[in-house]
C-alpha cells in the first residue's frame, strides 16, 4: 500500500468530513435511550433542527440513510396507484422515481438532459392539465448531487400555487440542507427529506422528514403499507424526546446533539464552501461526460486548496 502522510481529507460529495469536536463527542459511555438524559437531549435536538430546516413544523428523525427518508415521505402520504410528478434532473431524481414505481405509485417522470433544474413553467403546465387533481405530489431534488444542479424551490411552489393545485410538495435536501439556503415553511414545502452526512457534517446514519400540517393530514388517509417509517409513532415519541421507537444510531443521535451548530455562521460557511467546490467538480465532470457522469474525483488543484481551507476551519 502506498505510504500516505498526514490526515486523509475526503473529497467526495458526501459523507463529508466530520469536525473533530463532533467526532470526540462519541467517546462516552452508552446512554439509556429510554432514560431522562436521552429524552432531554432528544428534545434539544428536535428544537434545534427546526432552525436548520427553517420551520415550525415537527421533524421526524430516522436511524436510516437518506433513501429511508425518501421512502418515509412517500409511504406516509400516498396510496397505491396515486400519481406523482417527478423530474429527471439527475441520478438521485431517477432513483427516487424507481423507488416510487416499486411502491406501486404511478410516476409522471419528466425527462431532462441532466443539465438544468426543474422548470417551474413545466410544473405549472402539467398541474393545469390535471383538472381532476389526480397528481397527489410534486417531488423535486433541491440539489442534484450527481450534477451540481440546484432547483428553485420557491419558484416551483409559486408554480403549484399558480395552477391552484392541491398536490403535496416534497423536496429532497439530502445534499443541500445546511449547505444551500433552504426554507421549509416560507417555501411551502410539505415534506422535506434530509440526511445527516452532508451539510450537517455528521456521519451517515440519520435521516429526516420535516412534515407540514397538510402532509400530516394526508398521512391519516394514505393507504401505502408502513410500519418502520410511520410518522404517527415517531411524532408521539418526539413529545418526550425519545424520537424513534427503535434503538438504532444512538451514537449518531448523540453526535447530532453535540454537533448541532450547523446553523452557526462559521459552520454554515464551511459547509457552503464544501458544497460550492463539489458543485464545481460535479459540473466539470458532467460537462466532460455529456451530463451522465459522477463527481468521483476532484481535480488536484481543487483538492489541495480546499484541503487547506478546511484544515484552517477545524
Ligand atoms: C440528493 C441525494 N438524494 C438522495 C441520496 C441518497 O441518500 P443515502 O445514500 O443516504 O441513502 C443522496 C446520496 O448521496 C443524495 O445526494
Amino acid at each position: 500500500m502506498p505510504y500516505r502522510s498526514g490526515r486523509h481529507f475526503l473529497q467526495i460529495p458526501g459523507p463529508t468530513n466530520v469536525p473533530d469536536r463532533v467526532l470526540r463527542a462519541i467517546d462516552k459511555a452508552t446512554m439509556d435511550h429510554r432514560g431522562p438524559e436521552f429524552g432531554k437531549m432528544g428534545l434539544e435536538i428536535l428544537e434545534g433542527l427546526k432552525a436548520v430546516f427553517q420551520t415550525q413544523a415537527p421533524v421526524v428523525i430516522y436511524p436510516a440513510s437518506g433513501t429511508g427518508a425518501w421512502e418515509a415521505a412517500l409511504v406516509n402520504t400516498l396510496s397505491p396507484g396515486d400519481r406523482v410528478l417527478m423530474f429527471e434532473t439527475g441520478h438521485f431524481a431517477s432513483l427516487w422515481n424507481k423507488m416510487a414505481a416499486k411502491l406501486g405509485i404511478s410516476v409522471d417522470f419528466i425527462p431532462t438532459d441532466w443539465r438544468r433544474g426543474v422548470d417551474p413553467a413545466a410544473v405549472e403546465a402539467k398541474l393545469k392539465e390535471d383538472r381532476e387533481h389526480r397528481i397527489k405530489a410534486v417531488c423535486v431534488v433541491h440539489n442534484e448531487t450527481s450534477t451540481g444542479v440546484t432547483c428553485r424551490i420557491a419558484a416551483i411552489r409559486r408554480a403549484i400555487d399558480a395552477a391552484k393545485h392541491p398536490a403535496l410538495y416534497m423536496v429532497d435536501t439530502i445534499s443541500s440542507l445546511a449547505s444551500i439556503d433552504y426554507r421549509h415553511d416560507e417555501w411551502g414545502v410539505d415534506v422535506t427529506v434530509a440526511g445527516s452526512q452532508k451539510g450537517l457534517m455528521l456521519p451517515p446514519g440519520l435521516s429526516f422528514n420535516a412534515v407540514s400540517e397538510k402532509a400530516r393530514k394526508a398521512s391519516q388517509s394514505a393507504k401505502l403499507p408502513r410500519s418502520y417509517w410511520a410518522w404517527d409513532e415517531m411524532l408521539s415519541n418526539n413529545k418526550t424526546g425519545a424520537g424513534s421507537p427503535v434503538r438504532g444510531a444512538r451514537g449518531v443521535f448523540e453526535l447530532a446533539h453535540r454537533g448541532d451548530d450547523a446553523r452557526r455562521p462559521r459552520r454554515r460557511r464551511a459547509a457552503q464552501d464544501h458544497s460550492r467546490s463539489l458543485r464545481y467538480v460535479a459540473r466539470d465532470r458532467a460537462r466532460k461526460t455529456r451530463g451522465k457522469g459522477f463527481p468521483d474525483r476532484a481535480p488536484r488543484r481543487l483538492q489541495r486548496s480546499d484541503a487547506r481551507r478546511h484544515a484552517r476551519r477545524r
